[in-house]
């Protein structure tokens, strides 16, 4: 965002506009954040106002700071691809590279309305798109339901050893999974945990050797209080969910999507990212973001306030 004279990071201010280089609200709602070669491409929905109607957009931005963030492409401009309906839905992209194909493969929620049914969220699928660059034009491949299940919120996770995982909510199941994927990352491959609790924008983050997954509570653009569990490994055995702030706050208006780790050379910072939903100006939706305190089972988010970091050193100051 701007810069701020006591130091030399820029800040980042949680709910706020977040202008991009070319001044314009980052789109990227609900979005999903991998590292490679020291910079950093965060994806998620383009909801622009003067974007197409009948389309769906996914835009790709890039920064070596995570504060000041450069446009790089909208990396998908989709037409109904499988005939979804004209309120079809295309939501929580997340792209993972593969580095055995080096390919760029993105996840997304598409949804619509099965025949005769009442709701636009029935067809409840996940989307692959493919690409040989990571801010390149995707390529769709097709959708399907991981394992035969009902998909719907979708977050990525990938582990300190480099293997990627989709984690994916089901409602039928009342719960969520967490799968690891194909060679390719073209499908799924096999079932990791099942953790059976009602969330949604799942997230998880390893730290010290922990693992922990944070959620929401299943109440649609209106935040509630988000949760967290840990387990020793992906597989459980998961602990109870316990708030990650004071519900009342609900989340401090947001909605989890992603769990980013700055390892830096003096300390390691997790940053809790998160969407304040703006249902009726959706393109003005806002990003919460904010340094979480983490540690030996806990995981709590501050109110959110003015900050910045230092990706080197992994520091942050308030
Ligand atoms: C939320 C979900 C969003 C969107 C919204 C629609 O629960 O996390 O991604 O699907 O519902 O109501």
């Amino acid at each position: 965002m701007t810069s701020d004279s006591t130091t030399s990071v820029p800040t980042i201010r949680p709910g706020l506009v977040w202008p991009d280089n070319r001044g314009r609200h980052i789109q990227a709602h609900g979005g999903g954040i991998i590292r490679l070669n020291g910079t950093w491409y965060w994806f998620g929905e383009d909801r622009a106002e003067d974007n197409d109607p009948a389309r769906r957009y996914v835009s790709c931005y890039a920064s070596k700071d995570l504060a000041t963030w450069e446009f790089r492409n909208q990396v998908l401009a989709l037409e109904d691809p499988e005939s979804f309906g004209s309120e079809w839905v295309l939501e929580r992209p997340k792209v993972f590279y593969n580095a055995r194909t080096q390919k760029f493969v993105m996840y997304m929620h598409v949804d619509g309305r099965l025949p005769g049914n009442a709701s636009r969220y029935s067809v409840a699928r996940v989307a692959v798109a493919i690409s040989d660059t990571v801010d390149g034009d995707y390529k769709y491949v097709r959708s399907f339901r991981p394992f035969g299940k009902e998909s719907r919120d979708i977050g990525q996770f990938i582990d300190d050893d480099g293997t990627a995982y989709l984690i994916f909510e089901s409602r039928p199941s009342q719960g969520f999974y967490i799968a690891s994927l194909s060679d390719d990352y073209l499908d799924v491959k096999e079932i990791v945990s099942f953790i059976k609790s009602p969330l949604e924008g799942g997230a998880i983050v390893r730290y010290e050797g922990l693992y922990y997954v944070i959620g929401s509570a299943l109440t649609g653009w209106w935040p509630n209080a988000n949760k967290v569990a840990t387990a020793p490994s992906l597989a459980g055995p998961w602990s109870e969910f316990t708030d990650i702030a004071p519900p009342i706050s609900h989340t401090y208006m947001s909605q989890s999507s992603n769990l980013i780790k700055v390892t830096g050379s003096e300390t390691t910072t997790v940053i809790y990212v998160g969407d304040r939903w703006r249902p009726e100006e959706i393109w003005d939706s806002r990003y919460v973001w904010m340094p979480v305190r983490i540690g030996n089972g806990q995981l709590e988010l501050p109110a959110p306030v003015p900050w910045s970091i230092d990706v080197e050193t992994g520091r942050v100051q308030y």
